[in-house]
């Protein structure tokens, strides 16, 4: 059994590849080329956003892929600056339209807050945007719905003021930077978290104490992070645009992290800057 044919199941049923392909930072023209090759690596799963500007080139290499719609799963988000109910609605016809596609699997609003207002209450907008999600949802234009970057207090805002319980948070996870308030929060409520910059956006992979954990299992570094977050129960988003990397960091069935070692991954400290 290999990872790409393995599911989480949220809490409303709709099943989820366990590891989705990280599009981030990958542009319209090569999001062609990467996605395309992530599908003939085994991906089902690919996560994209609006604000990443490459829904057209993840939308086309879906289409050529020759499989069919419902094979593959698609995540999608709501720019952290575009809030509240029609706007959301607005925006989420954009990407449907973008992607060419009736039906969204997933679709998150990307920050609480804008960028460049980090930390920013928006509390009130956000609950207006998730209404509008809601509806969707209902509508059975999206399939799950969800949140991300939303540290236990912003859902809790949506837990108080909305009626249905996001089913995911999409949250930078690595070993290092674990977020485990976050996370326990998230198990509380049966949200599935999803770990993007698995591996710290790759600067945790030259860290020494991880090569030595890596090698002890024979395994490459960018292995054992994407394992870690497995064993700890999130779902894993690797970006890469190498076609070698991305069969790689699919490889990770064939070994299995002992509890001694998870403690000390769990155990470090560091955005590995
Ligand atoms: P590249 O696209 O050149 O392969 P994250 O998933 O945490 O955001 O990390 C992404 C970064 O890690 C990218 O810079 C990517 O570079 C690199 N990367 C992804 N997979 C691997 C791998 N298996 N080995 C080495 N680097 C990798």
């Amino acid at each position: 059994m290999s990872v790409l044919n393995e599911k989480y199941v949220m809490y409303n049923g709709v099943s989820i590849p366990k590891i989705g392909f990280g599009t981030w930072q990958i542009p319209n023209d090569v999001a062609v080329k990467s996605v395309s090759d992530a599908i003939r690596a085994g991906y089902r799963h690919i996560d994209t956003a609006l604000a990443y500007q490459n829904e057209e080139g993840v939308g086309k290499a879906i289409r050529e892929s020759g499989l069919k719609r419902e094979e593959i799963f698609i995540t999608s988000k709501l720019p952290a600056e575009i809030k509240g109910y029609d706007k959301a609605l607005e925006s989420f016809n954009k990407t449907v339209k973008n992607l060419g596609t009736e039906v969204l699997d997933l679709y998150l609003i990307h920050a609480p807050w804008p960028w460049t207002d980090k930390g920013g209450n928006y509390t009130a907008e956000n609950i207006q945007s998730w209404k509008a999600f809601e509806k969707l949802y209902r509508e059975g234009r999206i399939r799950a719905i969800g949140v991300s970057n939303f540290s236990p207090a912003d859902i809790q805002a949506l837990l108080d003021n909305c009626e249905i319980v996001p089913m995911a948070n999409q949250i930078a996870f690595h070993a290092g930077r674990t977020q485990e308030e976050y996370v326990a929060f998230c198990n509380k409520h049966n949200i599935l978290v999803e770990a993007y910059s698995p591996l710290a956006t790759g600067r945790a992979l030259a860290d020494p104490l991880l090569n030595e954990i890596a090698a002890s299992y024979a395994v490459s570094v960018a292995q054992l992070l994407i394992r870690f977050t497995l064993q700890r129960g999130t779902l894993p988003l690797p970006k890469t645009t190498n076609a070698n990397r991305m069969l790689e960091n699919t490889q990770v069935d064939h070994f299995m992290i002992s509890d001694e070692d998870m403690a000390r991954l769990n155990a470090i400290h560091s955005e590995f800057r």
